[in-house]
């Protein structure tokens, strides 16, 4: 049997993972500023994450979600710490797609309407309801094409006022990334956030916060969107939840009563999963990681905005986008091939920075020192 060759791939592959560095199977090193796609939070085989699973999976590795699970009671109880949402409520599920497809379907329950507002250069998953919400009808299969969607123009407060004005009423939710990942990088300002909110209070609309990418202690604050100042009222997280492992959720605010059967699944929130979530929350409050983030992220785009040949840099603390001009198509390239550093990518030509939280300065460094020397190609 073949896979189903649906990856382009770097011919590399990666045996061995420590912190920020990863080694290939000739024992090549490298920086990692990439963590598997923002996935890698609290570093590669961090002990204390290697321990807490190793130890539950000699206990009990899974069993369904038929019984209780103190694990979970104790992961919600963390998560409401660390992020500051004392009051909202759990629910675990597998993957940012699965987290995005609950919460547009809590939201519908929740008022019993369809419409759903997305923005232009929005990623919000590949399962159904997310993939329809995604800004690339390369990936929407006929299956998923719906009218329930509207597209509206990303941080433009006059298109969604209006939109609101013109049928407020059939708007379930409103879904927006604090900060657009595979969109290149592109934050939604505070007075736009601040404007989702309102409207959504005027009208009854549910905001979504799609924190899949850009929360879990990225930027600095556990959920991006809260520099805003205002309150999602569902918030959806994956990638760093985990830091490897297949875990998501959604925090959902306390006016959402739920039922039995209204949202479920088989392998979501299972012992593992949760031993391994409680293990990244121990590590951030342990290790200062929200503040690690901020400061070293800060220093980069400090450092990266002084050079000349980069177009823009945006984004907040270790969530950055290098924006170079087209005339050097090969950086990302270079950086892995022959500076042995692994970094993300958007279209058309923006370098996505988005490494483990205890990232050191002197990594920052190396990676400065090295992109500086790709530069010049
Ligand atoms: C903002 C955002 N939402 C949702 C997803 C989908 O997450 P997953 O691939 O875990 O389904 C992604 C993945 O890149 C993402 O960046």
């Amino acid at each position: 049997m073949n896979l189903f060759d649906v990856y382009p791939l770097n011919n590399i592959e990666i045996t061995k993972a420590s912190g920020s560095t990863v080694w290939d199977a000739a024992g090549q090193e490298y920086l990692d500023l990439y963590g598997g796609h923002a996935v890698i939070s609290i570093g590669h085989t961090h002990p204390h994450y290697v321990k807490r699973l190793t130890e539950q999976l000699n206990k009990v590795g899974f069993y369904s979600n038929s019984v209780l699970m103190p694990l979970q009671v104790q992961l919600a109880e963390k998560l409401g710490q660390v992020s500051g949402k004392t009051d909202y409520q759990l629910f675990l599920c597998n993957s940012g797609a699965e987290a995005n497809e609950n919460a547009l379907k809590l939201a519908s329950f929740y008022n019993g309407r369809k419409k759903v507002i997305a923005f232009k250069g929005a990623f919000h998953g590949r399962t159904s309801l997310a993939v329809s919400a995604t800004d690339n009808p390369k990936i929407i299969a006929p299956v998923n094409e719906t009218d329930n969607i509207i597209f509206l123009p990303h941080n433009d407060e006059a298109a969604l006022e209006t939109a609101f004005a013109s049928y407020g009423n059939e708007i379930a939710a409103v879904i927006i990334e604090g900060i657009q990942g595979v969109g290149g990088i592109k934050e939604a300002s505070i007075s736009f956030l601040q404007k989702i909110r309102l409207l959504c209070d005027q009208y009854n609309a549910v905001y979504i916060a799609d924190s899949v990418q850009c929360g879990y202690g990225r930027t600095g604050l556990f959920y991006s969107h809260d520099y805003s100042g205002v309150e999602a009222d569902v918030y959806t997280m994956a990638k760093g939840m985990g830091n490897g492992f297949p875990i998501a959720g959604i925090s959902i605010a306390p006016k959402f009563k739920p039922w039995h059967g209204m949202l479920g699944t088989t392998f979501g929130g299972n012992h593992l999963a949760c031993a391994a979530g409680l293990a990244v929350l121990e590590i951030m409050e342990q290790d200062n990681l929200m503040q690690n983030a901020e400061e070293v992220g800060t220093y980069l785009i400090t450092e990266l905005k002084k050079i000349e040949e980069v177009k823009e840099v945006r984004g907040r603390g270790l969530m950055i986008g290098i924006e170079l001009p087209e005339t050097l198509p090969n950086v990302k390239k270079d950086l892995l091939f022959k500076h042995k550093i692994f970094t993300g990518e958007a279209k058309p030509n923006v370098i996505r920075l988005l490494p483990a939280l205890n990232l050191t300065k002197a990594q920052a460094d190396q990676f400065l020192n090295e992109f500086k020397i790709a530069l010049k190609g």
